[in-house]
């Protein structure tokens, strides 16, 4: 069968790595995709924010299955018009995936459904946010609605703090359109936990649990960025913990979506925070995490293109995943100055030596290649990736790898995945 991913970073090189492992696949096309991706795959140019461009492609391409990476095209409804034209398509339509597209109908729906998550007020205007500071303690995390690419949520320290900050989401000035609507937060403590899983629309399979690294710094510091780096091992959520998840969250979502006529097909990804009070919700993605997809995906054994599949055709099991017991971290290597102003074209040497590291996969996030040469062509870049049945020697791994990779004003976190091994 022919598979089309659609999408350009380190998530979709690893989802086109491990789609073409299926004895099933005989051919895999990604649009666009990136350097990395192209010795994997044919790589399609199309505009993702273009729904034309993208039906364009499928119609040349005519792939048996359609995998949407990112939430821009999901967002426009690219699985109602794939579907509608008879084009099988893993995904939730528009109006499910408004559980990432809307912090405030996400809030009200967990609300509406008892899910747990954080207290909150939604605000249209200043004549909303300044009677509500009233109701809460400092820190106030602030959220913009819409889709801000990660950088639409602020901590703010005081209450002024955050008034000025939800003034200038609210006037447009910081993210336009996508901050028309706020959302104040309670703040809350814990570890984050990435707890993703497919859904039929009815049935939800959970896939192993990760945790990302947001902040840009070693130890959590600087600004939020896409992810700087991801780990999963079976030792982050046990057998009931799991259980709980899925009782308590996973299930609840999809039936509450069911039941408000928005039925919830594809990955459904539950950022959690793991609080003293229990797991709570802070924000859900439509789609598959990155970087969480290349740690998780290393350790699947079972044929992806099956579960997928299941979802698709309404028969999602809890069988649809086999996984390693092996630990996975994938490490960003990211260009200078990222998540701020980077340049782009620098050439990357070493490639080949980090991939003959034992366990290792170096997915491309943001390269291109010119005559077997690879250049940076984004903010992440690489995603380097290992394998290993201690989370120690993973970890050990990735940074030799690492090690053997550089471009010009390169940087990674040397911590991911350090807190879970000082525990
Ligand atoms: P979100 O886009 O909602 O996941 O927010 C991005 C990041 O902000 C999260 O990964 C958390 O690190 C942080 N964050 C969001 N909401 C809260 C909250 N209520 N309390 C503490 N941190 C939060
Ligand atoms: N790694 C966070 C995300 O995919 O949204």
């Amino acid at each position: 069968m022919k598979i089309l991913v659609i999408g350009s970073g380190g998530r979709e090189h690893a989802l086109v790595w491990k789609l073409r492992q299926s004895p099933r696949v005989s051919k895999i096309y990604c649009a666009p995709g990136n350097g990395g991706i192209a010795a994997e795959a044919e790589c399609i140019a199309v505009d993702v924010k273009s729904l034309d461009s993208l039906v364009a492609a499928a119609n040349q391409i005519q792939p048996d299955l359609t995998v949407v990476g990112p939430e821009l095209p999901l967002m426009l409804g690219v699985v109602d018009e794939f579907t509608r034209r008879g084009w099988r398509t893993f995904g939730p339509t528009k109006a499910a995936a408004q559980l990432e597209i809307s912090k405030s109908f996400a809030k009200e729906f967990l609300q509406r459904h008892r899910i747990p998550t954080a207290h909150y007020a939604i605000c249209n205007s200043m004549d909303d946010v300044r009677p509500a500071l009233h109701h809460f303690h400092t820190p106030v995390v602030v959220k913009a609605d819409g889709l801000a690419a990660g950088k639409g949520v602020v901590i703010a320290q005081s209450k002024d703090e955050a008034a000025t900050v939800a003034s200038d989401m609210l006037s447009g000035k910081m993210l336009g359109e996508a901050g028309a609507r706020v959302v104040l937060e309670e703040f809350l403590s814990g570890d984050e936990l990435s707890f993703l899983v497919v859904s039929d629309g009815e049935r939800v399979a959970p896939l192993v649990a990760a945790q990302d690294h947001k902040r840009v710094g070693d130890g959590d510091s600087g600004p939020n960025t896409g992810g700087m780096g991801a780990y999963t091992a079976r030792t982050i959520v046990d057998d009931k913990m799991r259980d709980w998840l899925v009782t308590h969250i996973a299930r609840p979502v999809v039936a509450g979506m069911k039941a408000e006529g928005a039925e919830y097909k594809g990955v459904l990804y539950c950022g959690l925070m793991m609080t003293a009070r229990g797991p709570m919700v802070l924000e859900f993605n439509c789609r598959f995490g990155d970087p969480e997809t290349q740690p998780i995906l290393m350790r699947l054994e079972s044929d992806l293109v099956e579960a997928l599949e299941a979802s698709i055709d309404g028969r999602t099991s809890d069988g649809d995943f086999r996984w390693s017991d092996d630990a996975a971290v994938s490490v960003v290597m990211a260009s200078g100055g990222y998540p701020g102003a980077y340049e782009v074209g620098k050439k990357i040497t070493g490639l080949e030596d980090a991939a003959k590291v034992e366990g290792v996969k170096v997915f491309h996030a943001g390269t291109t290649a010119r005559d077997g040469t690879f250049y940076t062509a984004g903010g992440r870049v690489l995603g380097v990736t290992a394998r290993a049945a201690e989370l120690q020697t993973a970890v050990e791994r990735a940074y030799e790898a690492c090690g053997k990779i550089s471009f010009e004003g390169a940087h990674y976190r040397r911590d991911i995945a350090a807190r879970a091994l000082k525990r």
